[in-house]
This record gives C-alpha cells, sequence and structure tokens, in this order.
C-alpha cells in the first residue's frame, strides 16, 4: 500500500504521530477507492487519541495551513493542496433507538472499524513507523471488493439499525459500483426501512440524487422497490408498479418502463435535472389512468397533471424550489410532443410550434422523448427511431430558417399602441396573437416588416387607423 501514500502530507502525519507517540491509519472510503483504482482526494485519518491534537500537530509541521475545528464532534479538517484532510479519534458508538445521534466514546482501531457502514468501507492503512503502508482489513474488505459484494462488518441489523441512512448508502455504493448486497443485508433493510424515517430527508435525497447519478440508476432504483424504501420516501414513483389487465387488454408496467427511461437518459447525459425529468415524466400515469373498452388503457392529461405534481414531489423530498424545477416541470409538460410529431406527418408549422414552446430546452426535451421510445416491438421501436429522426431534421431546418429558439415577438405592444394610438386593451393581445399564429404557421416570416405589413392589416379588420407621425 505504500505506493499509493506517496503525497507528502502521509509523511508529515506519519512523523507527528510518531512523535506524539499514537497510532494513527488512513481508513474508509480512500482506502477502498485506492484498491478499486479510483483516484480521490478525501482523506479520512483515525487516531488512537485526539484527532483534535494531530490535526493541530500536524498543520503546525506544514506551517500557514487552516484548520477548522469541530469541538464538539471532537474532528477537524484542514485542505492541503486540493486533498481535504479530516482527523478524528478512534471511536466506539452505541445508538439509542429513537435518535441518529450516538454516545460516543473511545475506542480501538479495530472499534472504530466495527462502528462503520460496510467492509468495504472499514479498512485501514497504518502511517505508524514501522507499520506503515500495512492494510488492516479484519471484515475481509478486500474479498468483497473483489466479489463485488456490500456487506456489511457486523450483524445487518445491528449496523442499519445504528444508523438507517446505512439503507440508502447500500443502494447507492451497490449502484455506484454496480455491486450486488448481499441477501442477509437486504432481508435487513426489508425488516428495517420504517427506520428510515428518523434520518433528515437531505440526507435521504443526497443518496438519492447519487444514486440518479450513477451509470445504470435502475440499479438503485430496483433495490428501492424490492426492499419497500421507495414506498416511503418517494410514494409517488413507488405507484408506477403494477400492471392492471382488463378483458384481455394490458398497459405496460410504468415502474420498468420509467427506470428504463432514466437508463437511456443516462446514457446521454450527466445532468441531475434532466435525469429527474425522466423519473418524473410519467409520474401522473396512476392517477389519470382509465379503462375505455374501445380503445383499452389510456392516461389521458398525464403529461398535464405530471407536470403539476412536480412541485410537490420536489417539496417533500427537499430538492429546490427555483429554476431547476421549473425545467423539470416544463420537460414533463412536454414530453409527449416531439413523439406525436414523430407518428403523423411532420408540418412547419407544428414544428415551429414546438420550438417556440420548448425555447432553450428543445436539445433536452428531444433527449427525452428519445429516451422515452422503449417497447419490447423491436420494430416498433425501430420506427419511431426513423420517424423521430425526420423530426430532428425538420427541427434543425427550422430552426436555422426562423431563428425561434428565443423567440421574442417581432413586433411588441408598445408598437401596436403606437401605430393605433391605443391605451393598453383588448385589441393588443388579439393583433399580437394574430401575428405570433401568422408566424407559426409560415403565413408571413419572423422578421420585423412582415409582422409590421400584417399588424396593419390585421388592425384594419378590427376598424383600427394607423396614426399619421
Ligand atoms: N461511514 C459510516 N456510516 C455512515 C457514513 C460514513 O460508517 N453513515 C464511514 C465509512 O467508513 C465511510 C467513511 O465514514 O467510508 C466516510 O464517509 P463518506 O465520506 O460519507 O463516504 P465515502 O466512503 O468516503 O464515499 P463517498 O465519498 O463516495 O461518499
Amino acid at each position: 500500500m505504500k505506493k499509493h501514500l506517496k503525497h507528502p502530507v502521509f509523511k508529515i502525519i506519519s512523523k507527528v504521530a510518531d512523535e506524539m507517540n499514537v497510532s494513527a491509519f488512513v481508513i474508509g472510503g480512500f482506502v477502498r477507492d485506492i484498491i478499486l483504482e479510483r483516484p480521490s482526494k478525501d482523506i479520512d485519518i483515525v487516531v488512537l487519541g485526539s484527532g483534535i491534537e494531530l490535526a493541530n500537530n500536524v498543520a503546525k509541521e506544514i506551517g500557514n495551513i487552516h484548520v477548522t475545528f469541530f469541538k464538539n464532534f471532537g474532528t477537524a479538517m484542514m485542505k492541503f493542496d486540493d486533498w481535504e484532510i479530516e482527523f478524528v479519534g478512534a471511536r466506539k458508538e452505541s445508538y439509542r433507538s429513537d435518535s441518529r445521534k450516538p454516545i460516543v466514546e473511545n475506542g480501538t482501531i479495530d472499534d472504530d472499524q466495527k462502528r462503520r457502514d460496510f467492509t468495504i468501507n472499514a479498512m485501514a492503512i497504518s502511517l505508524n513507523k514501522g507499520t506503515y503502508g500495512n492494510l488492516i482489513d479484519p471484515f475481509n474488505g478486500v474479498r468483497d471488493l473483489s466479489h463485488r459484494m456490500i456487506c456489511t462488518p457486523l450483524d445487518p441489523d445491528v449496523t442499519y439499525s445504528d444508523d438507517p441512512l446505512r439503507m440508502m448508502r447500500a443502494i447507492r455504493f451497490a449502484t455506484q459500483l454496480d455491486f450486488v448486497i448481499e441477501d442477509i443485508s437486504l432481508e435487513s433493510i426489508i425488516r428495517n426501512k420504517e427506520r428510515i424515517k428518523i434520518v433528515s430527508m437531505e440526507r435521504i435525497t443526497d443518496e438519492l440524487n447519487k444514486i440518479i447519478l450513477s451509470p445504470q440508476p435502475s440499479i438503485g432504483f430496483k433495490y428501492l422497490f424490492d426492499t419497500g424504501l421507495l414506498k416511503i420516501i418517494f410514494p409517488e414513483m413507488a405507484a408506477l408498479h403494477g400492471i392492471d389487465v382488463k378483458n384481455g387488454m394490458a398497459h405496460k408496467d410504468n415502474f420498468y418502463h420509467t427506470i428504463q427511461v432514466l437508463d437511456n437518459i443516462s446514457d446521454m447525459t450527466n445532468d441531475l435535472w434532466l435525469r429527474w425529468a425522466a423519473i418524473l415524466h410519467d409520474i401522473a400515469k396512476p392517477a389519470t389512468k382509465r379503462f375505455d373498452p374501445a380503445v383499452g388503457w389510456t392516461f389521458h392529461g398525464h403529461e398535464d397533471k405530471g407536470s403539476r405534481m412536480v412541485k410537490h414531489i420536489f417539496r417533500n423530498l427537499k430538492l429546490p424550489l427555483n429554476e431547476k424545477m421549473k425545467y423539470v416541470e416544463k420537460l414533463v409538460l412536454l414530453h409527449l410532443r416531439p413523439i406525436v410529431l414523430a407518428q403523423s406527418i411532420v408540418t412547419d408549422s407544428a414544428v415551429r410550434r414546438l420550438m417556440m414552446e420548448a425555447g432553450e430546452e428543445i436539445d433536452d426535451l428531444m433527449k427525452l422523448c428519445h429516451a422515452d421510445i422503449t417497447s419490447k416491438n423491436q420494430l416498433k421501436v425501430k420506427k419511431y427511431i426513423r420517424n423521430f429522426e425526420l423530426v430532428r431534421e425538420k427541427l434543425k431546418e427550422v430552426e436555422e430558417k426562423d431563428n425561434l429558439r428565443n423567440w421574442q415577438p417581432p413586433i411588441t405592444g408598445e408598437d401596436i399602441m403606437k401605430t393605433f394610438n391605443l391605451k393598453p386593451c383588448r385589441q393588443i393581445g388579439i393583433i399580437k396573437n394574430a401575428i405570433r399564429e401568422a408566424i407559426l404557421d409560415g403565413t408571413i416570416q419572423n422578421d420585423y416588416n412582415e409582422a409590421f405589413e400584417f399588424m396593419l392589416e390585421q388592425g384594419k379588420k378590427i376598424g383600427l387607423k394607423k396614426v399619421q407621425v
């Protein structure tokens, strides 16, 4: 392991710890990531003694470095180059049943490793002279890494019940690393799932977002559903699960469809909010589901209702209620539009309307819509994708021609008032709307002069006269 401890800070910590006559270790995620060959710059140092004292002395040795102390927690943090180093004394913890806040006592390195979440996160490397670089792996973290397994160091009921956020973390690591959660752990999460309620929503959503940002988020959502956690933390999504059959007609399972769309979009973007739009695109299907004997299952208006559900869901999940939310609302609302176009003959006017409504979001909307094409019938998928390409081409054509992406009306309300000497009134809206429709229909170009002429004609029609200037 020595070769992975090349950074001078390890030598300094080693020297200072030896001088203080205390044992110090690198522990947790940093060690795991060395073995996974994922470079990491977050270092956790555990010392058999005071983390604060060690940090203080290390800072003195380095000189001119800022240390932040968290006296209540007995931890200290410093930034060195772009490395973030946290110091803490080895702990033995016990938890009360109604809280995540532990009662902490000093402990041995073994105590400290035991209280950690997973075997792969419980490995330590010694930093003292003589044992420098030795790996201490009492729970076979190395084996579990090579088996690609998430296992707890202790009885999983103890580990999860001590800190229920770990149930989310287990699923998060399994998703990020494409690992499997061992059976006894999964059974324990199912038994302990209700305890997730003592964890703050912010921390749950932090983990959820990490799952969503993984290469294949469906792995995590299947675990969340199968363990019952999803129903507790995000019931609207769990409600997508299941199939109804009537008169021999079934609809597709919207949960599996949604996570497939999420995986598809994840191949196209790392953007968290576009991934959220994929998660929420069909969220109102359960609420809008009807059975019509003539056509089978319908979900009329699910895009509209879904868009109106976004705020409530964002609020519950403590996601930001800002322009990111508005972006998701917009994509959910418009998600059917490109595909509807792809199913019929694409006219310039329909494409212009879509461009104007989607504005800057048109490219993301197209990605979402492409990701939404899932079917067991490959012929159907091929046909849709072909039509969809036509919509893409048309969009490009219309965009180049009409420059509609950031569309501003060429004639403003002010212009109309001045031309006809009007005070604010209904006629202005009527004329503005007529101009917009004419541009959309391609009757006139998106340009000032044509729009001005058109405005004069429209004015005339409703009995308005141009004032002479
Ligand atoms: N840890 C734990 N229980 C938790 C959170 C953290 O036992 N609920 C321990 C683990 O040993 C973990 C270490 O604290 O490795 C550091 O936690 P954190 O920084 O949250 O995670 P990392 O493992 O470093 O992974 P990542 O940076 O991907 O979050």
